[in-house]
């Protein structure tokens, strides 16, 4: 089980994210730029691969993008549902895995946004995904997923932490109206490219005593540019676009470099070929 397996992380997911999220230049306008792709490469449908609680599908589908969505998570799907359900949408949202689900439809857009791809734990499961992902797009789909550009300096100081150095990263309000403080230690395997480690979520009286503690695992695959490039050659798909970012800035595909620009979070466009 991985963290957003835990029925307690997928009620609070939105909430504790709003919360991550608030003051992150890197992840301003995610939403638009999903839509965006969307209105230009989904005329023959769009699938959110990896859709959590339905941060982009529910976006979509709102402002009338043919979208289904899928993820691995039984209980992310089950919040992503209600929430369906309470704005009055009917949408196709299956538990799958990525590397397997298949529909009886294709889709001329596969979307895996905000880090879906990177809990794929090996380069084998992510050539699986992205050759079923490949069978389920039309001629000339497009695929897009992020990664975050593998940083020397970051993962220096993770492999010095261990499983129990936690650090804070937030306080909110979880789904029963409780303080919860959030602490996580994540260390990081050079040889294999994982970050693993665990997530505490300690809950709060209000006189700020701790009441109770649940402690979810993570695991996450760090992947270099090439590897990326490599990927999509293996399976069939040629890289159109890389964006550093949700707010339109490129990169430069005929100087592509590995570890020289750090630039965080790249978004990866590619079109069966
Ligand atoms: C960081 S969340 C992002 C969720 C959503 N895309 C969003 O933007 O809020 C990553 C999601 O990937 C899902 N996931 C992890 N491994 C997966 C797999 N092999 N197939 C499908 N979904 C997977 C998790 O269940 C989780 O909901």
């Amino acid at each position: 089980m991985d963290l957003h397996d835990f029925k307690d992380v997928a009620e609070n997911y939105d909430r504790y994210l709003s919360v991550m999220y608030q003051d992150n230049d890197n992840h301003d306008g995610f939403r638009e730029f999903y839509l965006d792709l969307a209105r230009k490469y989904g005329a023959g449908g769009v699938v959110d691969i990896a859709c959590g609680t339905g941060a982009v599908l529910l976006y979509l589908a709102e402002r009338g993008i043919d979208v289904d969505g899928t993820d691995l998570s039984e209980e992310m799907c089950l919040v992503a549902r209600k929430k369906a359900e309470q704005l009055g949408l009917q949408l196709r949202i299956v538990p799958a895995d990525m590397t397997k689900f298949h529909t009886d439809r294709k889709y001329s857009l596969a979307i895996i946004a905000r880090s879906g791809f990177m809990h794929l734990p090996s380069s084998r499961l992510q050539r699986d995904a992205l050759l079923n992902i490949r069978d389920q797009l039309t001629e000339g789909g497009i695929l897009t997923f992020n990664t975050f550009d593998p940083n020397p300096a970051l993962q220096a100081e993770m492999m010095k932490t261990g499983p129990e150095d936690y650090s804070f990263r937030l306080e909110y309000v979880n789904s029963q109206g409780q303080r919860e403080k959030i602490y996580n230690a994540m260390t990081y395997d050079p040889c294999s490219q994982l970050m693993h480690g665990n997530w505490k979520f300690e809950t709060l009286d209000e006189a700020g005593e701790v009441i109770g503690e649940r402690v979810r695992p993570l695991l996450m695959r760090q992947t270099y540019r090439s590897e990326v490039f490599l990927l999509a050659e293996l399976c069939g798909f040629q890289v159109l676009d890389i964006y550093r970012g949700y707010l339109g800035d490129k990169e430069n595909l005929s100087a592509p470099n590995d570890g020289v620009n750090h630039t965080g979070n790249l978004i990866w466009i590619m079109q069966k070929k």
